[in-house]
C-alpha cells in the first residue's frame, strides 16, 4: 500500500488516483443510463398543451415570468406542504423549452392549476397589489387588452411535433378551430376539443366573452398546471395504478 503522505507529496501520482478514483464515481453514475429505456416514467393523464394553452404558454415566456417563478415542487417536505405533490419527470415531458427556472422571487408555479379563480388571476395580473398588497410582482394590464394574435398556431405544433411531441395529425388540422373553441363553451366541437385533450378546461377565462385575448390563454395555461396527473391514483412504487 502507498501510504498517504507519500500521495500528498507527489502532486503527479495524488492527480492520477484522483483521476481514477473520480472517473469510477463517474462511471457508476453514468453507465446504468444506458441500460435504460427511458428515464421519464410514464405516467398517466400527461398529455400535450392544448393550442390555447400552448399559446398562453408562449406568452409566459415571452413577458419572462420564468425569471421569478419555477415550475418544480422538489422532493422535500416542506415545498411538498406548501405546493403539493412533488414534480414528476413526466409533468414536464412536453415542455420546450422546460420552464423549471432557478430562481424564485415569486411562488412555484408548478401546482398552480385551481388554487385561484379566473378573477383572482385577471384581477392579479392586472395589478398584483389589488389582491396581495405586499406584492413585488409587475403588472401585466396589456395582456387583457391585447387581442390573441396566433398566425399559425399549427406551426407550433409540428414544431413541437419535431422536437418529439406527439401531436396528431388530426390535432394539428384541428389546432387554429381548437384554440378558438377553449374559449367558448358553446362552440360545436367542444366533445372534440376533450377528447383530442382530456381534461382541458373549456371557458372564458379574462372575463370578458366578447373577444379572445392574451389573458384568456395565460390564464388557460395557468389554471392546468399540474393538474394532469391524478395523484389519488398515484402510487411513487408502482407508477400509476
Ligand atoms: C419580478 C418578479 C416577478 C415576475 C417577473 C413575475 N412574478 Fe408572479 N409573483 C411574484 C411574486 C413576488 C409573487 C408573490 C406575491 C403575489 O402573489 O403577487 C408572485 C405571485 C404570482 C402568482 C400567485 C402564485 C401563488 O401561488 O400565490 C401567480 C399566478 C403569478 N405570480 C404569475 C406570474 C406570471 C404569469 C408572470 C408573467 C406574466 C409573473 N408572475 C411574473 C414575482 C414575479
Amino acid at each position: 500500500m502507498i501510504s498517504h503522505k507519500v500521495i500528498e507529496k507527489n502532486s503527479i501520482l495524488m492527480l492520477v488516483l484522483t483521476l481514477l478514483v473520480v472517473s469510477i464515481g463517474g462511471l457508476v453514475e453514468i453507465v446504468p443510463l444506458f441500460y435504460l429505456e427511458s428515464t421519464i416514467e410514464k405516467v398517466k393523464g400527461v398529455r400535450p398543451y392544448s393550442p390555447l394553452e400552448l399559446a398562453g404558454r408562449n406568452i409566459y415566456i415571452r413577458e419572462g415570468c420564468y425569471n421569478c417563478h419555477s415550475q418544480m415542487v422538489r422532493p422535500l417536505r416542506d415545498e411538498a406542504e406548501r405546493y403539493g405533490h412533488y414534480s414528476l419527470a413526466a409533468e414536464s415531458m412536453y415542455d420546450h423549452p422546460f420552464q423549471w427556472g432557478s430562481k424564485r422571487t415569486g411562488p412555484d408555479l408548478a401546482r398552480l392549476g385551481g388554487r385561484y379563480s379566473d378573477e383572482w388571476h385577471t384581477t392579479h395580473m392586472r395589478n398584483p397589489r389589488d389582491v396581495v398588497p405586499e406584492s413585488v410582482m409587475p403588472s401585466y394590464p396589456w395582456l387583457e387588452k391585447n387581442e390573441l394574435k396566433v398566425p399559425d398556431i399549427a406551426a407550433d405544433l409540428i414544431a413541437n411535433r419535431r422536437v418529439g411531441v406527439p401531436y396528431t395529425d388530426e390535432m394539428i388540422e384541428q389546432a387554429a378551430a381548437d384554440l378558438k373553441t377553449q374559449v367558448n363553451p358553446d362552440a360545436d366541437d367542444v366533445d372534440g376539443l376533450l377528447a383530442r385533450y382530456p381534461k382541458a378546461q373549456v371557458r372564458d377565462f379574462d372575463g370578458n366573452p366578447e373577444r379572445l385575448s392574451e389573458l384568456d390563454a395565460l390564464i388557460a395555461y395557468l389554471q392546468m398546471l399540474g393538474t394532469l396527473v391524478d395523484f389519488k391514483s398515484y402510487d411513487p412504487e408502482q407508477g400509476q395504478r
